[in-house]
């Protein structure tokens, strides 16, 4: 696998796949890999496919008071990682590269980004929309792949690719969880080992809550049973919402594929988590 931090290189290498008759598919990072990302990349490694990673750890979605200085980083382990994982390329841009002096657009995605990790992240998926706006140009991929984990990241981007008319397949990628059911996280190294076996609550609570809202148990009381676990086990809520599979708007309705949305702080951490309602 080569390595380029050089958008001309990039483009470059990317030709060259294009040029001996390869499709060329994204799979954007942040770094701090886990099997999760691998999933990602086992997803987008097809016969006739190249794969590129990017890892580029944005600025512009984390808020003033979030992980942005502390966020790990681990450019070794990772490049070993997408190596073993059999990723083509990785694409390290540095922050002069994606942000030059000068730089002033912003991709804001309405609707789908106002409410949850949106309302609680101010600016948060305005940061992602551009990013990955920018990846998409960058590397011309046919397709790119993305978590189920970050679902309203997936609907937003899904979104802007549909408005802005961008070429490019999105690809959802099921969550991957550790054995006792937590999602996999670049953030999950944040608990302590007392919190870490708390956190499994928040999978098993909407496990819990998924099954009895798709047999057609009172929504509410479901969500506030959910929001009492949770805090008996110890987390603060952020919210706990069933939501349209595709909109993401609430209240909806019983026909349509819907999906129980959470994120909650066990101490400093944040999760999220989220499943969908069978129908
Ligand atoms: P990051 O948190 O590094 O995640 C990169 C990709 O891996 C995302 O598509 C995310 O949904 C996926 N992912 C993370 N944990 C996963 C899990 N347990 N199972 C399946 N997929 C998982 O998401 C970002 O970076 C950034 O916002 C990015 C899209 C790169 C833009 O900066």
């Amino acid at each position: 696998m080569d390595t380029v931090r050089d958008l001309n290189a990039l483009r470059e290498s990317v030709a060259a796949f294009r040029a001996a008759g390869q499709r060329v598919a994204l799979v954007p990072t942040m770094g701090a890999l886990h099997a999760g990302h691998v999933a990602l990349i086992e997803a987008a490694k097809r016969p006739g496919t190249k794969v590129v990673a990017s890892i580029f750890v944005n600025p512009t979605q984390f808020g003033p008071n979030e992980d942005l200085s502390r966020y790990p980083r681990r450019e070794m382990a990772d490049i070993r990682m997408l190596n073993e994982a059999g990723c083509d390329l990785l694409w390290l841009p540095s922050v002069e590269t994606m942000y030059p002096d000068g730089f002033a657009t912003t991709v804001h995605v309405s609707g789908v980004s106002d409410g949850f990790d949106g309302a609680s992240r101010p600016g948060h998926f305005d940061g992602v929309a551009t990013v990955v706006s920018k990846l998409f140009n960058q590397v011309e991929p046919v397709a790119a792949y993305f978590g189920e984990k970050d679902y309203q990241q997936l609907a937003v981007i899904r979104r802007f690719v549909a408005d802005l008319d961008f070429a490019i397949d999105i690809v959802g990628v099921p969550t991957q969880r550790d054995d006792d059911g937590l999602a996999m996280s670049s953030r999950n190294i944040y608990l302590d080992d007392e919190q870490r076996k708390q956190a499994v609550a928040l999978p098993r609570a909407l496990g819990v809550a998924a099954r009895a809202i798709a047999k057609g148990e009172d929504v509410e009381s479901v969500l506030d049973d959910a929001r009492t676990t949770l805090v008996g086990a110890g987390f603060t809520i952020d919210y706990v919402a069933l939501a349209d599979a595709e909109t993401l708007a609430e209240n909806p309705a019983v026909d349509r594929p819907r999906r129980l949305l959470a994120a909650a702080r066990m101490g400093a951490t944040r999760l999220i988590d989220n499943i969908a309602i069978e129908l």
